[in-house]
């Protein structure tokens, strides 16, 4: 059996998410390192000493329900921005070419593979990670299925398919095996844990439609 529960998952997630500043404190230059008081001031450094590159850009997301401000580059994708800017790790890195599914989180209520999209492409809208769906009591028995029925070996593409399930069950909340199949087949898993998602979602759902 797995030792992951969702009490330690969902304080941990929780944690995540309060820990993400709201607001920037210091604007760090990537290049050479120094810090400014304000954008402005790091875009006139831009301006003196690095005018071939394009200067960082400050951009305001929703992530989880939390307004934040983060300072990027501007070609940096929403993935890169929540485990470099935000701490949040649960959307992995790993094909980074929108084939593996590793990276989905919600945006505007539709999947979408975060290492495809630019954090500068997501003001105004709302996003919503593993880390969201772990520290949200409603999702326990997903969670709790998942562990019980080790849908999981290395874990590294769990919280991708946990999203999707998610985003799944939000608009059909009791799929079939065949839908759920159909849902998941976008999200990879070099393990080959498969069967196990489905069985792990149609033991959730029925439990969530009882009230569980
Ligand atoms: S890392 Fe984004 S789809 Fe594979
Ligand atoms: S559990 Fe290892 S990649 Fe899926």
């Amino acid at each position: 059996m797995s030792v992951f529960t969702h009490e330690t998952t969902q304080a941990k997630a929780a944690e995540a998410i309060r820990a993400i500043p709201a607001t920037l404190t210091e604007f760090r230059c990537p290049l050479c390192n120094r810090v400014f008081g304000s954008h402005s001031d790091l875009s006139c450094h831009y301006a003196a000493e690095h005018p071939d590159t394009a200067a960082p850009i400050v951009v305001t997301l929703t992530i989880n329900g939390k307004d934040c401000e983060v300072l990027i580059e501007p070609h940096w994708t929403l993935q890169r921005t929540l485990q470099f800017r935000l701490n949040l790790t649960g959307a992995k890195h790993m094909c980074n070419k929108g084939v593996c599914g590793s990276c989905t989180v919600i945006i505007d209520g539709r999947t979408a593979l975060s290492c495809t999209v630019l954090a500068a492409e997501c003001e105004g809208k709302s996003i919503t990670t593993i880390e969201g769906i772990a520290a949200d009591p409603k999702w326990k028995p997903l969670i709790d299925a998942y562990c019980r029925w080790d849908a999981m070996q290395c874990g590294y593409c769990t919280p991708g398919f946990l999203v999707t399930a998610k985003a799944l069950m939000d608009k059909n909340p009791n799929p079939t095996e065949d839908e759920i199949k159909e849902a998941l087949s976008g999200n990879i898993c070099i393990c080959g844990t498969y069967p196990r998602h489905a069985t792990a979602i149609l033991e959730a759902a029925e439990k969530m439609s009882k009230g569980a």
